[in-house]
Parts: structure tokens; C-alpha cells; sequence
């Protein structure tokens, strides 16, 4: 099944909203296959954030991943890549509708609480930067109630 890479940020960590941006993804019918609470180094985020290394915001944006611990998380489930960035809403919370995760806990760009992979490609490239060891395999048992068939 579909995978998707999923950070909460520095200031989600620091605002508590954590356990509001899982019950999110929960609730929805994806499933953690990976989680993790952990201080960045510099030269994880630099690689994570790489496609944007020419952008002015760059160096301030490496240095918002370094400020505080993040939380680190693999979900999966049907179409969670283009789903997961559905509940994340746009860029800039000035543009997130409100029912997203940004459109209801943020305001500014540069503290926008939560990453989530914007392709199937990047999610695997992430994936494999933030989770060598794997992820964990299992079989969620209420499947039959969130999917008509699979
Ligand atoms: P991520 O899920 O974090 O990758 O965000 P995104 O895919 O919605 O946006 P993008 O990959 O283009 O940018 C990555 C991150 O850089 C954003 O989430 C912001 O935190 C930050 N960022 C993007 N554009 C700006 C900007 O114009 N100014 C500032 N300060 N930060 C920006
Ligand atoms: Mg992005």
C-alpha cells in the first residue's frame, strides 16, 4: 500500500500539537507504519529540503527544522500521499482553507507546523533518509470498515 513521509515540525512539537496532527491522520482511516521523536543534524535537513537549496528561504528554513526536536512519522493507506497533503493544506496558511491541518493551527509561512511528501517518488526518497532501519509491518484489522474492497 501507499506510503507517505509525514514531519511535525519544531513549533508543532513545541505548540503540543503532535498528538492533534496523528488524531488527524488517524481518524481519516491511515495507519503509522513508522514514528519517532528526534533532533535533527544539519546535514539530515539540508538533504531532506535539497530541491530547494536555491531558494532565499533556505538557510532559515534548514535552521526552523534544527530549532527543536521533530516528529517523524510514515503513514500509509490508499492515496495518502495526495490525501496527506489534502489535511495539510497549502504552503502558506494565508492560503490553507480552514479544516486543514495549517488552515486551523497556523499563520506564517516559515512555522507551518507540518511536512508532508508531495509525490510517491519524494515519499520513497524521504522514507529511505528518515527511516534506514524500515518500517514496521503489520495488518490493521479494521480494513474491511475503511475500504469497500482491497
Ligand atoms: P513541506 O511539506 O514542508 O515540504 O511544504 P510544502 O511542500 O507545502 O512547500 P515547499 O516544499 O515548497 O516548501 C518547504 C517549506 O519551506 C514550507 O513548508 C515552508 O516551511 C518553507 N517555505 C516555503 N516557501 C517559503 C517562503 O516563501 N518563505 C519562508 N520563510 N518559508 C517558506
Ligand atoms: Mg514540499
Amino acid at each position: 500500500t501507499e506510503v507517505t513521509f509525514i514531519m511535525v515540525k519544531p513549533d508543532g512539537v513545541q505548540r503540543n500539537l503532535t498528538g492533534e496532527i496523528i488524531r488527524r491522520f488517524e481518524a481519516k482511516g491511515y495507519y503509522l507504519r513508522g514514528l519517532k521523536l528526534k533532533q535533527v543534524e544539519r546535514s539530515l535537513a539540508e538533504e531532506h529540503y535539497i530541491d530547494l537549496k536555491s531558494k532565499p528561504f533556505y538557510p532559515g528554513l534548514v535552521d526552523y527544522i534544527l530549532s527543536a526536536p521533530v516528529v517523524a512519522m510514515v503513514f500509509s493507506g490508499k492515496n495518502v500521499v495526495t490525501m496527506g497533503r489534502k489535511l495539510i493544506g497549502a504552503t502558506n496558511p494565508l492560503a490553507s482553507e480552514p479544516g486543514t491541518i495549517r488552515g486551523d493551527l497556523c499563520i506564517d509561512v516559515g512555522r507551518n507546523v507540518i511536512h508532508g511528501s508531495d509525490s510517491v517518488e519524494s515519499a520513497q526518497r524521504e522514507i529511505g533518509l528518515w527511516f534506514p532501519e524500515g518500517l514496521v509491518e503489520y495488518k490493521p484489522h479494521m480494513l474491511p470498515w475503511i475500504y469497500e474492497r482491497m
